[in-house]
């Protein structure tokens, strides 16, 4: 008898459920009926600290493949907090996760997420738990995987509401600010930008200067152009807040006198251009509904790819696409890493040979 847990953590995104239907579908494809027992694991790392976990049967994952969210639940269980003895109800983490683990008799945890998810499987991997890891996040910033499921489904929404913004834009002649999602890495806002024909986009890795913001807005405006549209990331920083040390920059911005670096933007470029200026954030809407036929075919792929390195017992790695293949990784080789965008790839050329303003 096979035992399989399977936990979806920290922030959900579009094509979790196709991910976790491909991984189910492989094992009871592979398995007879009596070999295999799976076990939704409740809200994330919470359910499997606490113990909240269901045997799932098989119809638990027919019809899911486009449904959006995650049908296990998911929580937010920072990596950092993980070693840390939680006073309140005394519990140790790590201790409880292991012994629910055995509790389960399990084989093999199946881990869906992001950065934090990962860290947190490798430490489980090298705790000795067999772990089988899948790369999740709308902001495609995994180390060791050239794509995330749910990134290109972010990319849709995120490109539908750049297109919608050009043209209330261009009735009022206004400059709009589109906030996307993306604190540490720009890859999103990146991607949307340019399939949304954005005039100016700032993300995080490439800090930008106000001044040139303003002075490529105001040559638009020169050349005929009555609006003007900015993609920026929520984690777009200034150069001179950029070249502040680490403590002083995290003050810095957590002293804004706006609700985020999009309003503190339109507010200098109204002042500096005299044109309206408005902010729009879609905010969760980038990581609601369903997945993009892109996300639902990678998060089987991904799926079906873990469900192999199950059947054949390979642990303590993460299933990744690199050059066009799904390949498994070592966890401990990606855990930890970021995967930001490097400022002179191909894509950062592609814009700036277009004339889209990095603001540099
Ligand atoms: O999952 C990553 C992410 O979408 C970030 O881009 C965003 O800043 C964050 O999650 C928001 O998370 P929460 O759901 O905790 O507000």
């Amino acid at each position: 008898m096979k035992r399989i847990g399977i936990l979806t953590s920290g922030g959900d995104c579009q094509g979790l459920n196709a991910a976790i239907r491909g991984v189910c579908k492989t094992l009871y494809n592979h398995y007879k009926k009596d070999e295999i027992e799976i076990y939704g694991i409740i809200d994330g790392y919470r359910g499997l600290i606490t113990g909240e976990y269901r045997l799932m049967k098989p119809e638990d994952f027919s019809g899911i493949l486009t449904r959006g969210g995650t049908i296990l639940g998911t929580s937010r269980q920072p990596f950092k907090l993980m070693r840390v003895i939680d006073e309140e109800n005394n519990v140790d983490k790590v201790a409880a996760m292991k012994a629910n683990y055995k509790k389960m008799k399990l084989d093999c945890l199946v881990i869906l997420g992001g950065n934090g998810t990962q860290k947190s499987a490798n430490m489980l991997s090298q705790e000795g738990l067999n772990v089988v890891s899948l790369p999740k996040t709308i902001d495609n910033d995994l180390w060791g995987t050239d794509m995330t499921f749910g990134f290109q489904s972010a990319v849709d929404i995120a490109t539908q509401v750049i297109d919608c913004i050009h043209t209330t834009a261009t009735s009022h002649s206004r400059v709009f600010i589109v906030e996307l999602m993306g604190h540490k890495a720009g890859w999103l806002t990146l991607y949307a930008g340019i399939a949304g024909g954005a005039d100016v986009i700032l993300i995080p890795e490439i800090p930008y200067d106000i001044n040139k913001v303003i002075k490529c807005i105001k040559q638009r405006t020169k050349s005929g152009k009555n609006f003007s549209i900015l993609a920026v990331a929520e984690g777009a920083i200034s150069k001179e807040r950029a070249a502040l040390p680490k403590k002083q920059k995290k003050e810095a911005l957590a002293n804004l006198m706006y609700p985020s670096i999009s309003y503190e933007i339109a507010a200098q470029i109204e002042k500096a251009t005299g044109q309206e200026t408005r902010v729009t954030v879609p905010g969760h809407f980038q990581r609601g509904g369903s997945p993009v036929p892109y996300d639902k075919l990678i998060a089987t792929r991904f799926g079906a790819a873990a469900g192999e390195c199950i059947i054949n017992e390979h642990y303590g790695c993460m299933v990744s696409l690199i050059n066009g293949r799904v390949v498994p990784v070592a966890l401990s080789d990606i855990a930890g890493k970021l995967k930001t965008v490097p400022a002179d790839c191909e894509i950062i050329k592609t814009a700036r040979l277009t004339g889209i303003s990095f603001g540099d």
